[in-house]
């Protein structure tokens, strides 16, 4: 379960980038993270994974208060697929990146190798294996910073954008596979149509503060809604 309570995080200078959010997610459940640009999504999922400093206010992942003593446990329950690709992909070929966190987990290099094959094969790269994550199309990067996210399994998935860079098949693929991860999901992402296929729930961010937190086929027809936070 994630846990938010009057959260407040701001970056330097005063830029307040979310105002006193509350918001209770359930294990397992699959919720889409709204809002225009600027509106917090990001800062959201960045502070999940310890990557912000929490202003005011409070998170607890899975029962564990985040704060610096317990990052180490936390970032074990979670995955996040970065918005931008280049941020999570490092090694000299994509699968070298895939197997990275894997041995980091403790996995023996035998295993991390067919574990990291099984997951290139579910994302459609396998024959993206040996190239150099830095020479791929935007898309193919996208795909294989995911890779190395679900071949380790985490129990919370942070996904910040996830379908922005995929051509409408791809998308299509991709959509098919969040919705068939198990574990607790929270996307943030622009396409309307991808929240309403992959989530349950929706979260709708606007200027800072959550507006809206409830059924996503309720919010993404609520047009009035959309319009106001400039989603439609
Ligand atoms: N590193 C930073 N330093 C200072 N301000 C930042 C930083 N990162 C984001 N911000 C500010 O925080 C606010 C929220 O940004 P955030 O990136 O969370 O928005 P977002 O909803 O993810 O937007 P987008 O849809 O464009 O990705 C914005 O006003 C942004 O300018
Ligand atoms: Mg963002």
């Amino acid at each position: 379960m994630v846990k938010i309570e009057n959260l407040s995080v701001e970056y330097g200078g005063g830029n307040c980038a979310l105002k006193d959010v509350s918001l209770e997610i359930k294990e397992g459940e699959s919720v889409a993270l709204l809002g225009a640009n600027g509106a917090g999504k990001s800062t959201l999922l960045k502070t999940l994974a310890g990557l912000c400093k929490i202003s005011s206010g409070s998170v607890e992942i899975n029962g564990t208060l985040l704060e610096r003593k317990n990052l180490r446990k936390i970032r074990s329950d979670i995955g996040f697929v970065f918005q931008n690709s280049d941020d999570q992909l490092f090694s000299l070929t994509v699968e070298e990146d895939v197997v990275f966190g894997l041995r980091n987990m403790g996995f023996d290099f035998q295993k991390s190798m067919e574990i990291a094959g099984e997951t290139m094969a579910s994302l459609n790269i396998s024959h993206l294996a040996n190239r150099s994550p830095s020479r791929l199309s935007e898309g193919e990067k996208k795909r294989a910073a995911i890779a190395c996210i679900l071949a380790m399994k985490p129990k919370i998935l942070l996904f910040d954008e996830p379908t922005s860079q995929l051509d409408a098949r791809s998308t299509r693929l991709l959509c098919e596979l969040l919705k068939s991860l198990k574990g607790t999901k929270i996307i943030a992402t622009h396409d309307l149509k991808v929240a309403g296929s992959v989530c349950e729930k929706a979260a709708v961010l606007d200027n800072s503060r959550l507006v809206k937190f409830g059924n996503a086929s309720e919010i993404l027809s609520d047009e009035k809604l959309l319009f106001n936070c400039s989603l439609l």
